[in-house]
């Protein structure tokens, strides 16, 4: 058995301060760190480098309200900022605070080690075929077993063998199995993501897979807290893969005429889709193969990997701390940031009706035995109980940017991050410029990686996100200056983003 720390890559190269414009404009993608978790809406981690570095000098205080996959907290501290993140979902400040204290390759890769002495073979147990060998995959088509397949070691492939009753029955030991330590998932109706309030975990795993997390929820040793917690979002990262909400791709090549009767594995899609082909995965397989990532990860990392991290904002305006994260609605935790504190705000806000964050992450959030509060997420939700609709939407757009205006240092700069596809949402910005002191400075469209999914194909959408950089008046001692770099920047424009749709072209 191949064990965790033979796993480990060599070859980092990342020098915190070596971000140029090129990087920006083509993103290299996720890799390290940012690859470890699917938190939606990710940006691209080179545009918040650039900006913090070209925005901000030593000791300036960095505000993002909705923080998101928490990689910006890192990218904050490294470069001698400080930090205060705010996100409403607690997978985010969970991802803030692991990438702000992260635990040692050796700490993380022992307490891997210890987990499977503990629970992989119970595990495997539970996908024995009859001769003794282990399931990788189990191809269902509704109820029917299709194929069972078994990795092989070491050499990529696979061996496919047909599905038997020992495997059907060993199934059905399982079926009734209800998870003992997830909590109970909440959801909404809302046919976009394919939920329905009746919808439960058992919808959405097989028993065995159930049992199987169980198992290994129970298998985290004792340990301290910022392992636990790598540990936990291990898991959280890698529980799409363990779903029944995995599909086979099949029929590759059709397009070209030379369709291949191949059958891959997909991935999770966004939503809780479980399509009648679909794939059941060894549980172990999964989380290791998450786990090996983080733990390539922090054997690149370069030190340090600790920061100290408070929980109000105080302590980071005080200089007693460098990071704050809180997991609070930004409307009432910006209150507590005093008048003129913050140098940059760099934030990419929910982007209207794009990605219902909470209900997205109901799964990572109930491995957690986090309770979320749907009332106060900020978003245009078309689950018609949730009451979010895109006036309200826009009016707390608003009072973040009125809050905004209030905490920046005269001469402070905001960035926002943004995409949406209707022109009320971008309206709820524009009006920004009315504001007394908070001004529409100019924007550039943000690149993406050329492989990232990120992007918004719906009709009316637009094709890259935009950065909006805004400026409080006055005059900043210490800033660097916008007008300094922003020209160099290609597709810098003084004017507000347009719409490509008639309807919406009013935006200027
Ligand atoms: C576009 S995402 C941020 C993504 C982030 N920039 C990144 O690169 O990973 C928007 C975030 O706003 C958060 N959010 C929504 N409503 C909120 C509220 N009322 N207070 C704080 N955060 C909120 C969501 O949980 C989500 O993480």
């Amino acid at each position: 058995m191949r064990q965790f720390s033979d796993q480990l890559g060599l070859g980092f190269d990342f020098s915190p301060t070596a971000v140029t414009v090129d990087n920006v404009m083509a993103p290299t993608g996720y890799t390290g760190l940012s690859a470890f978790h699917k938190y939606w809406g990710k940006k691209p981690i080179e545009c918040l480098g650039y900006l913090i570095e070209k925005l901000t000098t030593d000791n300036d205080v960095v505000l993002d309200p909705f923080v998101g996959s928490g990689l910006i907290a890192r990218e904050c501290a490294i470069r001698n900022r400080r930090f205060i993140g705010i996100d409403i979902n607690p997978v985010s400040i969970e991802l803030a605070r692991m990438v702000t204290d992260l635990p040692s390759t050796k700490q993380y890769a022992d307490a891997l080690q210890s987990m499977e002495q503990t629970v992989r073979s119970a595990i495997d147990e539970s996908y024995l075929l009859h001769d003794g060998v282990t399931a990788s995959h189990y191809l269902w088509d509704n109820d029917t077993l299709k194929e069972i397949w078994i990795a092989r070691k070491g050499k990529g492939g696979r061996e496919v063998r047909t599905p038997l009753a020992h495997d059907y029955d060993l199934s059905a030991t399982y079926k009734e199995y209800k998870s003992l330590l997830i909590r109970p998932i909440q959801l909404f109706q809302n046919s976009r993501i394919n939920t329905s309030p009746a919808l439960t975990l058992s919808d959405i795993f097989t028993g065995r897979a159930l049992r199987n997390i169980d198992l290994l929820l129970e298998s985290i040793p004792e340990v301290p807290e910022n392992l636990r917690r790598a540990l936990l979002l291990t898991l959280t990262a890698s529980i799409g893969q363990m779903s029944s909400m995995v599909f086979a791709i099949t029929g590759r090549g059709k397009n070209k005429g030379e369709e291949s009767a191949k059958i891959e594995v997909g991935s999770w899609v966004i939503g809780y889709w479980r399509p009648p082909l679909h794939f059941e995965i060894n549980v172990w397989n999964c989380f290791q193969r998450r786990a090996t990532k983080l733990l390539k990860a922090l054997s690149e990392i370069e030190e340090p990997r600790t920061f100290p991290v408070a929980d109000t904002v105080h302590e980071v305006i005080s200089g007693a701390a460098p990071v704050a994260l809180l997991n609070q609605n930004s409307l009432s935790a910006l209150q507590d940031i005093p008048d003129d504190s913050v140098a940059l705000v760099l934030t990419d806000p929910p982007h209207s009706d794009r990605i219902p964050y909470l209900e997205l992450s109901e799964l990572w959030n109930a491995i957690l035995g986090k309770e979320v509060s749907f009332a106060d997420e900020i978003v245009v939700s078309n689950a018609r109980e949730r009451g979010k609709t895109k006036l309200q939407y826009n009016e707390q757009i608003t009072l973040i940017l009125d809050e905004i205006d209030r905490v920046l240092v005269p001469g402070g700069t905001l960035a926002l991050l943004f995409n949406a596809k209707d022109a009320e949402s971008w309206n709820s910005l524009v009006q920004s410029k009315a504001r007394a002191s908070l001004q529409y400075y100019g924007c550039f469209p943000m690149s993406y990686s050329a492989n990232s999914i990120v992007q918004d194909s719906r009709e009316g959408a637009m094709k890259s996100d935009y950065v909006l950089i805004y400026r409080k008046t006055g005059n900043r001692l210490n800033g660097r200056g916008l007008e300094k770099f922003v020209h160099t920047i290609p597709g810098w424009t003084a004017e507000f983003p347009k719409l490509k749709e008639k309807r919406d072209a009013i935006l200027v």
